[in-house]
């Protein structure tokens, strides 16, 4: 892996990803970060590396085809790593278009140009030889095989039964992605994950909501009642886990990511106010999210066992260093709270934006 395209890569994973990589494998030539900057897409999350000769930053739509062509024309990918979506269920309830087109047509438009430009004799239908050493990676989540009753767990043969518009839109990419494996013989994988808890994540998602609400002694709004169980994997793990499937996945392989870690978010939201010193009199129960999945939980068997990755931290250590790190960068908080962080393109990119 020499020249690599990392798409999303201003949001909370695909940032901490890309610092990741750029750390563990000095040896990369190129990164390019192909991302829109929609409301997730924080240029912050990237202060350590935007000045690394081996990175590139690039402002643009995966749907944007002309783009996206011109990009792989010019950058002679190796490695696709797409993290690019919209990702926050809430929002998928509201609002649930963008995340069919984003999701699933920006997937499909990275996929063309892989194949294209990858491919050996590029006009011939029924070649599937490809260049040697490329590798396209979906990043996929748990949501796609919908919600687990008390017991079991999901496994990469678990159908594919999604409940929100956000896991939909997840499961349908993944179809395609499949598909272009099946029928091109495109190198692919796509890893399943769990949720991620970590620095750098937006906060309109549980850990963060609730730890901002709590330094802020303002209401936490626990959905139904708090007992939905969740499988948390650290954000550190999670990349080591997607660098892991890129060097040593098996092409057209899924693998399933997760932390053997299930949690009820209750159990969650009184961590936090215990870490902060405040009291649980904050906790409010609210209406609860249509469609909620009561719970989650991954079987990881796959890839510890052939692939050799496990997860290394451990929830108390991994929550510790969360709450450390968002009580130690109010300024990050304070700047994603209050819209600030929106105007950081104009401030960096303005005079060639
Ligand atoms: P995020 O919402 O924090 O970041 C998404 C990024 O994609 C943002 O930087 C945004 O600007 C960019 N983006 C959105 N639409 C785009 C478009 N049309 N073109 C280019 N860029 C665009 O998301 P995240 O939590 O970092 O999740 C990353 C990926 O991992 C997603 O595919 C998500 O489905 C998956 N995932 C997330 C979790 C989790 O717990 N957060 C767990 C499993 C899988
Ligand atoms: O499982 C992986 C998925 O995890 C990813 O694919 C998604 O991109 C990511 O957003 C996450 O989805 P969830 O819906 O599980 O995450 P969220 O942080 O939104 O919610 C976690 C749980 O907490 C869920 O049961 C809903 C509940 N919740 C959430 C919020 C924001 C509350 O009780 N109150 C809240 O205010």
């Amino acid at each position: 892996m020499k020249t690599i395209l990392v798409t999303g890569g201003a949001g909370f994973i695909g940032s901490n990803f890309v610092k990741y990589l750029l750390a563990e494998r000095p040896e990369t030539e190129l990164l390019v970060n192909l991302d829109a900057l929609t409301y997730a897409g924080n240029l912050e999350n990237l202060l350590e590396v935007q000045n690394d000769p081996r990175y590139v930053f690039v402002r643009g739509d995966i749907r944007d085809r002309a783009l996206v062509e011109e990009l792989f024309a010019r950058y002679r990918f190796d490695t696709v790593v797409h993290f690019a979506a919209e990702s926050h269920v809430d929002r998928s309830i509201v609002e649930p278009e963008i995340f069919l087109t984003t999701n699933v047509i920006g997937t499909q438009v990275l996929l063309d140009a892989a194949k294209r430009h990858w491919k050996l004799e590029p006009d011939n239908k029924y070649s599937r030889e490809y260049r040697e050493g490329v590798r396209y990676l979906q990043v996929s989540t748990d949501e796609v095989y919908g919600a687990l009753g008390k017991t079991g767990l999901f496994t990469e043969q678990t159908p594919i039964s999604p409940n929100s518009p956000y896991s939909a839109s997840k499961a349908s990419a993944d179809m395609v992605v499949r598909a272009y494996h099946q029928t091109f013989g495109l190198p692919v994988n796509i890893t399943r994950c769990s949720n991620n808890y970590g620095p750098n994540q937006f906060p309109e998602k549980l850990i963060p909501l609730m730890l901002h609400n709590a330094r802020n002694r303002k209401a936490l709004p626990v959905y139904g009642d708090g007992m939905q169980i969740r499988d948390w994997l650290h954000v550190k793990d999670h990349c080591a886990a997607i660098l892991t499937v890129l060097e040593k996945g098996v092409p057209g392989e899924v693998y399933n990511i997760g932390g053997n870690n299930e949690r009820a978010n209750i159990e969650i939201v009184r961590l936090i106010l215990q870490e902060l010193d405040r009291p649980e009199s904050l906790i409010t129960y609210v209406q609860d999210r249509p469609g909620h999945d009561r719970r989650y939980a991954i079987d990881n068997t796959k890839i510890t066992t052939q692939l050799g990755w496990a997860p290394a931290y451990t929830f108390q250590q991994g929550m510790h260093e969360t709450i450390q790190w968002y009580l130690d960068h109010p300024q990050w908080v304070e700047h994603v709270v209050s819209g600030d962080y929106l105007d950081y393109y104009a401030r960096m990119y303005g005079h060639q934006a």
